[in-house]
């Protein structure tokens, strides 16, 4: 069976306690079932989350031997990271990147991400429900 990675950036970890009103009352638990309803049969999902780079660059590449595809949120890292998007760029597999919120419409430094330099799909605004648009995004690429 495949594996799906869903990486999630700082501050995630609050998800459904932080900022409710941008980013909704529903925690990384609810993003998790959300992505294995989406995977289906034949891919598996590992949901992590960490509020340290280097840790978030050390599963990119854990991902080069065990994952089929990544999907990403990378959060505030989004607009600062060289070195997860460098990371990306030794993944040979799908990269799809999701914000929970619509970052075009916010502060003007939410506009710039150095992950889309590497992604092959950009979800926005579409809440939880990016996550799993990511995911089958990345079945359908992947599957047999
Ligand atoms: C976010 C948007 C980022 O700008 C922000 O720093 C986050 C979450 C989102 O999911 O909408 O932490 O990636």
């Amino acid at each position: 069976m495949k594996t799906i990675f869903v990486l999630n950036g700082p501050n995630l970890n609050l998800l459904g306690k932080r900022q409710p009103e941008i980013y909704g009352h529903e925690t990384l638990d609810d993003v998790a079932l959300l992505c294995r309803d989406a995977a289906g049969d034949g891919h598996r999902i590992r949901l992590l989350q960490s509020n340290w780079e280097g840790q978030i660059v050390d599963w990119i590449h854990e991902a080069r031997d065990e994952a089929c595809g990544i999907v990403i949120n990378p959060a505030a890292l989004t607009h600062s990271s060289i070195a997860i998007l460098d990371a990306l760029n030794a993944f040979d597999g799908p990269v799809i990147e999701v914000h929970i919120s619509q970052v075009h419409r916010r502060e003007a430094f939410r506009h710039h991400s150095y992950v889309s330099l590497r992604a092959d799909g950009v979800i926005a605004g579409l809440g939880l429900e990016g996550y799993a648009a990511g995911v089958r995004r990345i079945v359908s690429l992947t599957r047999d």
